[in-house]
C-alpha cells in the first residue's frame, strides 16, 4: 500500500485516485501524522503532496523525518518536492516568475521514473513531457546525493532523484489530467519503483469501506436522507451492506419528483435490497408553502427549508439514531472548502446535504474520498442497476425549478409526463455505435412554461401550455453546450408529448449554451 501525506493541495485526492486507478491501495493522511505512525504503517512507498505554503517561511509544514528514514521510495510533488529538498540539505528560493498552467518539461538523467516516457522528442533528441505546473518557489540547489531528473526554461530543477535511496521529486503535478503522462508516471512509481502489484479493486474497496463503517458506528443506528440520486443511493447501498438494519433511510417526496420516482426508489431499496426506507409523502406541505410564490430564489429557499423541516421531524421520531449519513463525494468537499471565497451566488443550491446541526447527529460520509465515476463503479459493484447509477443529475428542488413561476400540482403532473416521454425516447434512440442519446448527453429534461398558445388538433382549436426540452453536453456543469439532437428524435418527442399529454399543445427546443444561460431555467 501507498501512503500519501497531504500538505493541503486541492488535488491531493487526485493522487489517491490515480494510485487506485493503477490498482494499488492508498490512503491519504495529514502531513503531521507523526513519526510513529509512519514507522508502523508499513507503506511500500510514500507520496508527499503539493500544498499552498512556502518552505522558505520558517514554520510551514515539513514531512515527518521518519519518511526519509523508512527505507521506502518517496515521491515529492510540488510542495512535497520543495520540503524534501529543504529537509535533505538542498535550497529553495522564491522564484521571480510564477509558473502556472501548461509547461513543457525536458526529462533528464535517465531515471527509473521518467526514462522513456515522453510526449514528443525535440530536434535535438530530448524527450519532452507536457505537464501542468503551479508554483512560485523553486529548488535551486539539490540536496547531496540527488541528480537532475527534469527541467524547464523557468525552472532548472523541475525534477530530481536520488536513485540510491529511491527518492524522487517533481515540481509539476503528475496527478492532474493536463499532465499527459501523469498516469504513466505515477504508475511507474507505484509498480516499478515501489514494487506494488495491481491487485486492488472495487470488491476490495467495498470490504475495506464496510470494515471502516462498522468500526465507526459500532452498534449505533444511522439515518440517511435518500433522494434517489446516485450519491445518496450508493451511500445507502454501501452502509446497508455494512450494518444492515441499523440503517434507516428517509425518502422525502416533495411532489416535485420525476414520474414514478417514489415507486422506483421504494422498489429498488425496499423490495430488492431490503433496506429500511420511510417514504414520506409531503406533497401537500410543499405545495401549500409554494402557493402564490413566483420568485425562483424564494422557491428554492422554501423547498430547502421545508425539506429540512420534514427530514428533521422524521429523524426526530427515530430517537435512537446517533449518525446522519450523507452521500458527500470528493468534489463536494472541495466545493464547500472553497465557499466564501467565490463570487456571487448565481443560484442557491440545495442538496440533501447541508442538514442542520441541531439534529445533534454525528456525520457519516463514506464516499468523501471518491470521484463521481468511482462512486458509479462502486454502485454497480454493490448491485445497483446500471441504469440508475448512470442517471443524469437531478436538482434537489426538483421540478420546482423546472416549472417557471408559481408551482402548481397540475403543472407538475403535466411536466412529469412530458419529461418521461423525452427521457424514454432519448434512451431508445441510439447512434451508429449503439450509444443512446441519453448516454450522449449530460443532462436532459423538460421545462414547463406557464403560457398558453393556440393550436389545432383534429378540427378543434386548442389553447394550452408549452414545454421546452433542454439537453446539454458538459464535463463539469460549469459550462455546457446544447446538444445537437437528431431532428427526427425531436420530432418523435414532440409528437408523443402533444398526442399523449392532454393540456400541452406546443414543444420547443432550448438552444442556449451555458453561459450565458444556465442549465436549469430557474
Ligand atoms: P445550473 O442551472 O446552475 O445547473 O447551470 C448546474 C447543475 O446544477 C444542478 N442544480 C442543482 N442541483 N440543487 C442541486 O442539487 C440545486 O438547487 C440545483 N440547482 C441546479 C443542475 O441540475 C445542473 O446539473
Amino acid at each position: 500500500k501507498i501512503l500519501i501525506l497531504d500538505f493541503g493541495s486541492q488535488v491531493t485526492q487526485l493522487i489517491a485516485r490515480r494510485v487506485r486507478d493503477a490498482g494499488v491501495f492508498s490512503e491519504v493522511y495529514p502531513y503531521d501524522i507523526g513519526d510513529d505512525f509512519i514507522r508502523s504503517y508499513g507503506a511500500a512507498g510514500i507520496i508527499l503532496s503539493g500544498g499552498p505554503n512556502s518552505v522558505i517561511e520558517g514554520d510551514t509544514p515539513r514531512a515527518p523525518q521518519a519518511v526519509f528514514e523508512a527505507g521506502v521510495p518517496v515521491l515529492g510533488i510540488c510542495y512535497g518536492m520543495q520540503t524534501m529538498a529543504a529537509q535533505l540539505g538542498g535550497k529553495v528560493e522564491n522564484g521571480k516568475i510564477r509558473e502556472f498552467g501548461y509547461a513543457e518539461v525536458r526529462a533528464r538523467g535517465h531515471t527509473a521514473l521518467l526514462n522513456g516516457i515522453n510526449d514528443f522528442v525535440t530536434q535535438e533528441g530530448h524527450g519532452m513531457l507536457k505537464v501542468w505546473m503551479s508554483h512560485g518557489d523553486k529548488v535551486i540547489d539539490m540536496p547531496p546525493g540527488f541528480k537532475l531528473m527534469a527541467s524547464t526554461d523557468n525552472c532548472p530543477v523541475a525534477g530530481m532523484a536520488d536513485e540510491e535511496r529511491k527518492f524522487y521529486a517533481v515540481q509539476f503535478h503528475p496527478e492532474v489530467t493536463h499532465t499527459v503522462q501523469g498516469e504513466a508516471i505515477l504508475g511507474r512509481f507505484v509498480h516499478e519503483i515501489c514494487g506494488c502489484k495491481s491487485d486492488w479493486n472495487m470488491p476490495d474497496y467495498i470490504s475495506e469501506a464496510v470494515e471502516k463503517i462498522r468500526a465507526q458506528v459500532g452498534s449505533d443506528e444511522v439515518i440517511l436522507g435518500l433522494s434517489g440520486g446516485v450519491d445518496s443511493s450508493v451511500a445507502a447501498a454501501l452502509i446497508h451492506r455494512a450494518i444492515g438494519d441499523q440503517l434507516t433511510c428517509v425518502f422525502v417526496d416533495h411532489g416535485l419528483l420525476r414520474l414514478d420516482e417514489g415507486k422506483m426508489v421504494m422498489d429498488m431499496f425496499g423490495k430488492n435490497l431490503g433496506v429500511k426506507v420511510l417514504h414520506i409523502d409531503a406533497t401537500d406541505q410543499f405545495m401549500g408553502h409554494l402557493a402564490g410564490v413566483t420568485d425562483p430564489e424564494q422557491k428554492r429557499k422554501i423547498i430547502g427549508r421545508e425539506f429540512v423541516e420534514v427530514f428533521q421531524r422524521e429523524a426526530g421520531k427515530l430517537s435512537k439514531a446517533k449518525w446522519l449519513a450523507q452521500g458527500t463525494i470528493y468534489p463536494d468537499v472541495i466545493e464547500s472548502a472553497g465557499k466564501g471565497k467565490k463570487g456571487h451566488t448565481i443560484k442557491s443550491h440545495h442538496n440533501v446535504g447541508g442538514l442542520p446541526e441541531t439534529l445533534n447527529l454525528k456525520l457519516l460520509e463514506p464516499l468523501r474520498e471518491l470521484f463521481k465515476d468511482e462512486v458509479r463503479k462502486l454502485g454497480v459493484a454493490l448491485g445497483l442497476p446500471h441504469e440508475m447509477v448512470y442517471r443524469h443529475p437531478f436538482p434537489g428542488p426538483g421540478l420546482g425549478v423546472r416549472i417557471l413561476g408559481e408551482v402548481k400540482k397540475e403543472y407538475a403532473d403535466l411536466l412529469r409526463r412530458a419529461d418521461a416521454i423525452f427521457i424514454e425516447e432519448l434512451r431508445k434512440t441510439v447512434d451508429e455505435e449503439g450509444k443512446s442519446w441519453y448516454d450522449k448527453t449530460s443532462q436532459a429534461f423538460a421545462v414547463f412554461l406557464p403560457v398558453k398558445s393556440v393550436g389545432v388538433m383534429g378540427d378543434g382549436r386548442t389553447y394550452e401550455y408549452v414545454v421546452a426540452l433542454r439537453a446539454v453536453q458538459t464535463l463539469d456543469f460549469m459550462t455546457a453546450h446544447w446538444a445537437h439532437l437528431p431532428h427526427d428524435l425531436l420530432g418523435r418527442v414532440s409528437n408523443r408529448i402533444i398526442n399523449e399529454v392532454r393540456g400541452l399543445n406546443r414543444v420547443v427546443y432550448d438552444i442556449s449554451g451555458k453561459p450565458p444561460a444556465t442549465i436549469e431555467w430557474e
